[in-house]
């Protein structure tokens, strides 16, 4: 068993009940555990994050269980898909809270590496893994390089864990959308299951950078799910006026106090503007609440 230094100081100064997770931070490690359990004849599921967990991230381990006997949590705040003047060094870390949560929810192994274990000779001159399509649109067109750097991590931990299953929120959607096309893409032996998106009950989705709110903007962070349902609403209801939608919504968060960059219909599947043939569609948007960059779509069934 590995036990890393702030496994050891959680135990001896939390006075949170001590986590007994197996934590794992030398990616070597990783494919002895992998391999003994693969010779038992068990499946493994693994559920990447950056940790600072939260009821979204517990229904991923929650359902990973459903496809799987054993459970890998990966906690990596990846470098690689910050940009320069975005929040890597103030991204909330937890990991006492973290280990607490995995316990509860009974994941297997905790996969904790450090920057230099995961990029042991720098960044970079590091290999890169990008799905041209759908990286540098929506998120990508406002976040240049994010989605390279998720899919390059992503593909080191598929390596690193070779789990037989991995599960993505679907409050990511962008995210999970580039994961299944490069699994496709690259064949790589896993199933990328998605999952929907856990929301607390007035409707805001559960997210890490929720703490940066104020009280008075966690006040008001629920009317980007509001704008999206009213965008929902009126295309189930028949309209395709799909621009004067997006312009509508766009104007209702402002309202609200939000900075949008980008409110966006699109065939759910290919991430595209919506064809004639498209049934299933997405409404996406991300849009900036004082120090907050919220994500959140909903997805919409239509007949015609
Ligand atoms: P992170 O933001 O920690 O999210 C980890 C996983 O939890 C992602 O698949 C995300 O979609 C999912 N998730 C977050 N909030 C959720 C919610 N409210 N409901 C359902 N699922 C939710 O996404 C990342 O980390 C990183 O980009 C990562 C994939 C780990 C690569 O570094």
């Amino acid at each position: 068993m590995f036990l890393n230094a702030q496994t050891l100081l959680f135990s001896e100064n939390s006075r949170l009940k001590p986590s007994s997770i197996e934590t794992i931070a030398r990616p070597a490690a990783i494919l002895e555990r992998l391999q003994e359990w693969r010779r038992q004849g068990l499946r493994a599921a693994l559920v990447p994050t950056m940790g600072n967990l939260h009821k979204g991230h517990a229904t991923l381990v929650a359902q990973a269980r459903k496809h799987a006997e054993r459970v890998v949590v990966s906690i990596f705040v990846n470098p690689l898909q910050f940009g320069p003047n975005e929040d890597f060094k103030t991204y909330p870390r937890t990991p006492a809270e973290d280990r607490a949560l995995l316990e509860e929810y009974q994941a297997d192994l905790l996969f904790a590496p450090e920057v230099t274990d995961m990029y042991p000779r720098g960044m970079q001159h590091h290999a890169i893994v990008e799905v041209p399509e759908l990286s540098g649109i929506l998120c990508g067109a406002v976040r240049p390089g994010h989605f390279v750097g998720v899919a390059t991590v992503v593909a080191k931990l598929f390596n690193i864990v070779q789990p037989d299953v991995a599960l993505f929120g679907e409050k990511d959607y962008q995210q999970l959308a580039i994961i299944k096309r490069m699994a496709i893409d690259l064949c790589m032996p896993l199933q990328v299951i998605g999952v929907p998106t856990v929301r607390e009950t007035d409707g805001l989705a559960m997210s890490s950078r929720n703490r940066y709110l104020n009280a008075e903007q966690r006040r008001l962070a629920p009317h980007i799910y509001e704008a999206l349902s009213t965008v929902e609403k009126h295309l189930v209801q028949g309209r395709r006026d799909f621009a004067a939608l997006e312009q509508a919504a766009d104007s209702q968060l402002r309202h609200s106090g939000f900075v949008p960059d980008y409110v966006s219909i699109r065939d759910a599947d290919s991430l595209q503007m919506p064809g004639d043939n498209s049934r299933r569609l997405v409404v996406l948007t991300a849009a900036r609440l004082g120090r907050a960059r919220l994500i959140d779509n909903v997805q919409v069934n239509i007949n015609a």
